[in-house]
């Protein structure tokens, strides 16, 4: 019976690093979708509006014409957001460690905050890699 035991202890222990590799990048997709949807409600300016206002689900993440008040200059009156999608430049650009410091620091690559009404986040590193492993999946 103990040796059964062993056996399986032993398959399992041969096992783990295979099967966890998979699963922790899946987990962290999960979790970056949730952060993304639920929490820090990403969507909302990244992605673009049909035009009876609900969020496009067919360019989900693609970035968005926001409106905003032109009290303080007339450049203000619209903003952009970026593409966050696999297809943005920005992966290219700031490679996936560079958006990770951006989530973590509220700086980009060359140091500067990104323009309100982008919020300034200061996530620390897993939820940070786990919003880029989602965002990666985005078609
Ligand atoms: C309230 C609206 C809003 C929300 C919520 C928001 N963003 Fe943004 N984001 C923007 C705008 C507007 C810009 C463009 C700012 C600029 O041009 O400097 C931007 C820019 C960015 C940039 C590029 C920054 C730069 O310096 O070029 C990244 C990366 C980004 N957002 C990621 C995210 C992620 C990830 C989330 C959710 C965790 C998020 N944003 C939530 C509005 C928003």
């Amino acid at each position: 019976m103990r040796s059964v035991v062993c056996l399986a202890a032993l398959a399992m222990v041969a096992l783990a690093p295979a099967l966890s590799g998979a699963r922790a990048e899946e987990a962290s997709v999960e979790h970056g979708k949730y952060l993304v949807e639920h929490v820090a409600r990403c969507p909302e300016c990244h992605t673009p509006r049909t035009e009876s206002g609900e969020l496009d689900r067919s360019r989900w993440m693609k970035g968005a014409t926001l409106m905003a008040l032109p009290i303080i200059s007339p450049r203000d009156a619209y903003r952009k957001s970026p593409d966050l999608s696999s297809t943005s430049p920005l992966w290219s650009r700031w490679g996936e460690d560079g958006v990770e410091r951006f989530l973590q620091t509220a700086r980009n690559p060359r140091g500067n905050h990104a323009d309100p009404p982008m919020p300034t986040y200061t996530l620390n590193a897993e939820d940070a890699q786990a919003i880029v492993a989602y965002l990666r999946t985005l078609p």
